[in-house]
């Protein structure tokens, strides 16, 4: 039989991950790249036992963890398997057929597959080359006839962010029009300024994390989202039996009780950013400054992006070559420890040299 799937869904299928980057240095997905030190997994592992895995999960101790840890109630929080299907429940609350949602463009991908496997249309706030964001056109498309509102921040795939002041006039304008704000935090806490503590202030906005980057968690699928009781409860009804698996509840946990170990690899990608910087410079390539854990390198000439990027794929370093404007002349490469951006920095030396340009 011939399927025929929603022709709104081609997008999404066109996303679907690529295989086989185990074993590979993967800097094209902004994960942790180093891993968790192996003791501590170790540590984590020992804990785990048949019954762990045998047991539907039991999710109370990572809500009152977490709860602890973020001074929210527990039920200001979901968890979710990763932030992404947060987002995704969130639209399904509240995004329908023939509804708008304002979005930056680029940002998060999902955040506009998700509008249009809702039927709803997106009124794009496209970046500017220099990668600054009309705030003004973003507040002004807020309105009643929309739904929602979404800004990543930091941004992906821009690395950039927006003051506190501005996400409160976004979520104050949102709030008196009845629209829902999303403020999307998975880069924290590579940049560690939040919203999450209005949660309990603006019963319109949510925030939503990741254990995936910083954490060192993405294999595991493990988020959350943050908001008003009243939202949250509503946010319950919708999502999957069983939010989480119990061993991401075990992981989560423990990490929370490892924070030193997150805190000392943001610090670790802190410097892997500089060094990266430093050597592109070097090689005459301008970065854009980043507030995540990923760079964007500016490479005037297609024939040399496809070139470095091909050339790292041949050395088993996976970076990103091909991205759509404003950021149409740059490669992105997700940081690490200065370790992880050694054999980066030297493949792109080698690949230029090979190549003859610059
Ligand atoms: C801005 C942003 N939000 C959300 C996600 C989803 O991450 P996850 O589902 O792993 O939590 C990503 C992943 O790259 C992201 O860049």
């Amino acid at each position: 039989m011939n399927l025929r799937p929603k022709a709104r869904y081609d997008s999404v299928f066109r996303m679907l991950n690529p295989e086989g980057r185990r074993g590979k240095l993967r800097l094209d997905k902004n994960e942790n790249v180093a891993g968790l030190p192996e003791e501590l997994i170790q540590q984590a592992l020992s804990g785990l036992t048949a019954e762990s895995i045998a047991i539907y999960p039991e999710v109370q101790p990572l809500y009152k963890k977490l709860a602890e840890s973020l001074d929210l109630d527990e039920a200001n929080l979901m968890l979710a398997a990763g932030s992404d299907p947060a987002i995704k429940s969130l639209y399904e609350l509240f995004v329908g057929e023939g509804d708008s949602v304002v979005l930056p463009k680029p940002t998060y991908a999902m955040f506009h597959v998700y509008a249009r496997m809702f039927g709803a249309t997106a009124i794009n706030i496209q970046y500017g080359k220099d990668l600054s964001l009309d705030q003004g056109a973003i507040l002004d498309a807020i309105s009643p006839d929309v739904q929602f509102v979404a800004i990543a921040n930091p941004n992906s795939p821009t690395g950039t962010v927006v003051d506190e002041g501005f996400l409160r006039q976004v979520v104050e304008k949102a709030h008196s029009a009845g629209v829902v704000a999303l403020i999307d935090e998975a880069y924290y806490p590579f940049y560690s300024r939040t919203m999450l503590p209005f949660v309990r202030d603006y019963d319109n906005m949510v925030v939503t994390r990741t254990f995936s980057k910083a954490y060192g968690l993405a294999g595991l699928r493990l988020g959350y989202i943050a908001g008003s009781e009243s939202l949250i409860s509503l946010l319950k009804k919708v999502r999957p039996m069983y939010e989480v698996t119990g061993v991401a509840v075990h992981f989560g946990t423990f990490i929370l009780d490892h924070t030193d170990a997150v805190d000392t690899y943001v610090a670790q990608v802190g410097e892997g950013k500089s060094y990266l910087a430093s050597e592109m410079n070097k090689l005459g390539f301008a970065t854009h400054p980043t507030h995540a854990n990923f760079m964007h390198v500016r490479i005037a000439e297609e024939s040399l992006r496809d070139a470095i990027t091909e050339g790292l794929a041949a050395r088993d370093i996976l970076i990103t070559g091909r991205q759509g404007p404003p950021l149409e002349d740059c490669i992105r490469i997700s940081l690490g420890p200065v370790e992880q951006m050694k054999p980066v920095a030297s493949g792109i030396a080698e690949i230029i040299a090979e190549s003859g340009t610059k």
